[in-house]
C-alpha cells in the first residue's frame, strides 16, 4: 500500500476520555486534528477538557499561552464523517463494539484519500477483524493508546494480519512525534499490556472478597507494597468499569483462561451503572 509522503492531518472519531486524549496529543505535536462526535455538545465538551488540561500546562509554565492557543487552533470539530476526506491518519476510538467498528471503518474507507492511514484505539478486540470491514486492509493498524492518553508513555503499533510495513511505520513514526514510546507487536488477544494486566486486575478484584479487604485497603496494599502508581480499585475506575468488563470478556472469548473472565461483583458493578470515575461512582465516589 502506497501511504501519505507525509501525516499532517489526523482524524480522532469518538472524543470520549481516550479520544480526547489522542486529539490533544495530535495537536501539542503540532499535527492539524480533526475531531468527530455523534452531537456538537459531545464535541464541545471534549475540546473543553482539552483545553482544561493545556491551561494546567500554562499555569504549571510547562507550556505558553500562545502555544495553548496555536494547539486549540489546530483542532476542528464535526459531526459530520464526510469532513476526514483530508485526513492522512485517522484513528478510530469509538465504543469497544466489534459490529460499529466494522459500519464505521467501511463508511470512512468511502470518505478518506486511498493512501490515508486507518488505525484503532481498540483495547482488546482484533485489529484484523475490524480490518476486514475494508476493501484494502493493508491500510488498517492498530494505535492503542493508555489512559490518560496525554499521560501514559505507551502507544502500542499492533500489525494485523494484512496490515503493510508502510502503514505500521508510519503509525509508529505518529506515537514517536506525539512524546510516546511506541512499542509494534502484532495482533494478538490483549496485545502486550492487557494481555497481562487485564487478568492481572481481575485477580485483584477478586482478592477483595477472598481477603475480606476494602477497596481503599486492597489499593493502600498494591501501591505501597508493590509500587503501583495507582491501586487497582482506582485504575479500574479511572479505566472505566464498563471498558474493563468488555476487555475481560473479549480476552476470555478468544483465550478461555478462566482469569480473564470479569468476576461476577464487577458485572453487577456494570450492570447497576456504576462505570467508575465517568459515571461518578465505581469503588469511589467522584465530585
Ligand atoms: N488528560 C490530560 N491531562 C491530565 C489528565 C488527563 N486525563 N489527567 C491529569 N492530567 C494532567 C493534569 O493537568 C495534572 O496536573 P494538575 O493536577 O496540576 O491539574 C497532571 O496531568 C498530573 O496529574 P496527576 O497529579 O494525577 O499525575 P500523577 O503523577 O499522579 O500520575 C498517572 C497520574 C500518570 C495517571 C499515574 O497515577 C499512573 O501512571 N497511573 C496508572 C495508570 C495506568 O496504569 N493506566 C493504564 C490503564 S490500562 C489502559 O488504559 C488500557 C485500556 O485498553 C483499558
Amino acid at each position: 500500500m502506497v501511504v501519505a509522503p507525509e501525516i499532517r492531518k489526523i482524524g480522532i472519531i469518538g472524543l470520549g476520555s481516550m479520544g480526547a486524549g489522542i486529539a490533544q496529543l495530535a495537536v501539542e505535536a503540532g499535527y492539524e486534528a480533526i475531531g468527530r462526535e455523534v452531537t456538537a455538545e459531545l464535541g464541545q465538551q471534549a475540546r473543553g477538557r482539552i483545553a482544561h488540561f493545556l491551561q494546567r500546562k500554562v499555569d504549571k509554565e510547562r507550556m505558553s499561552a500562545d502555544d495553548r492557543d496555536a494547539a486549540l487552533a489546530r483542532l476542528t470539530l464535526t459531526t459530520d464523517l464526510a469532513e476526514l476526506a483530508g485526513c492522512d491518519l485517522v484513528i478510530e476510538a469509538i465504543v469497544e463494539d466489534l459490529g460499529a467498528k466494522l459500519a464505521l471503518f467501511a463508511d470512512l474507507e468511502e470518505v478518506v484519500r486511498s493512501d490515508a492511514i486507518l488505525a484503532t484505539n481498540t483495547s482488546a478486540l482484533s485489529v484484523t477483524e475490524i480490518a476486514a470491514a475494508v476493501a484494502e486492509p493493508a491500510r488498517v493498524v492498530g494505535m492503542h493508546f493508555f489512559n490518560p492518553a496525554p499521560l501514559m508513555p505507551l502507544v502500542e503499533i499492533v500489525r494485523a494480519e494484512l496490515s503493510s510495513s508502510e502503514a505500521v511505520e508510519a503509525a509508529y513514526a505518529v506515537g514517536e512525534r506525539m512524546g510516546k514510546h511506541p512499542v509494534r507487536c502484532h495482533d494478538t488477544p490483549g496485545f502486550v499490556v492487557n494481555r497481562v494486566l487485564i487478568p492481572l486486575l481481575n485477580d485483584c478484584l477478586r482478592v477483595l472478597d477472598e481477603a475480606r479487604v476494602s477497596p481503599e485497603d486492597l489499593d493502600t496494599a498494591m501501591t505501597a507494597g508493590a509500587g503501583w502508581p495507582m491501586g487497582p480499585c482506582t485504575l479500574v475506575d479511572l479505566v472505566g468499569i464498563d471498558v474493563h468488563v468488555h476487555a475481560s470478556e473479549a480476552l476470555y472469548e478468544k483465550l478461555r483462561e478462566p482469569r480473564m473472565a470479569p468476576p461476577p461483583r464487577i458485572v453487577a458493578m456494570k450492570n447497576a451503572g456504576l462505570l467508575g470515575r465517568k459515571s461518578g461512582r465505581g469503588f469511589y465516589t467522584y465530585e
